[in-house]
């Protein structure tokens, strides 16, 4: 059966120790936007590796199409790397709700990567907004977002 419609409500979500804190505030406030949010951990502020919370998103995402992630580490780069390195996964890494908008937008991205040592909880709140208020445009984008995924290394 074909649950991508159904799926989009549902939100995985990641972190590392160091967005441990801001994916609790980060369940809330997509919980409160009426989305069902599955925590993958971490599950304590105790010191972790991001590579194993990435991939966790990025498998559980890549398995059930039309959902979509939340990841967090303190930066957002090495937790975003390690995602992206699942088939199937898009993950954007944004600073600003234009980010979000022009990755929902243009780059089909389906999951949303953030840095809690990088930017406040408030602007996640705004770049949350702007992620599941935009949509993927298709057209020429499809077209150079399926090229992404014939990529090998030369
Ligand atoms: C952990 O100290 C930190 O390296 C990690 O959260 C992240 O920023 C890596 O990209």
């Amino acid at each position: 059966m074909d649950n991508t419609n159904s799926n989009r409500r549902i939100v995985y979500i990641g972190s590392d120790h160091a967005g441990y804190e801001a994916k609790s505030h980060v369940i809330d406030y997509v919980s409160n936007m009426g989305y069902s949010v599955i925590d993958k951990g971490t599950y304590s502020g105790e010191s972790v590796d991001y590579p194993d919370y990435g991939v966790a998103v990025g498998k559980a995402v890549a398995k059930d199409p039309g959902t979509s992630g939340i990841i967090i580490c303190g930066t957002g780069i090495g937790i975003s790397i390690s995602a992206n390195k699942v088939k199937n996964i898009r993950a954007a890494l944004c600073t600003s709700p234009l980010h979000a908008e022009m990755a929902r937008k243009h780059n089909d991205a389906n999951i949303l990567a953030m840095g809690a040592r990088m930017t406040s909880l408030k602007d996640m709140e705004t770049i949350i907004d702007a992620w599941f208020s935009s949509e993927f445009e298709g057209g020429r984008h499809k077209i150079r977002v399926e090229k992404i995924h014939t990529l090998t290394e030369k």
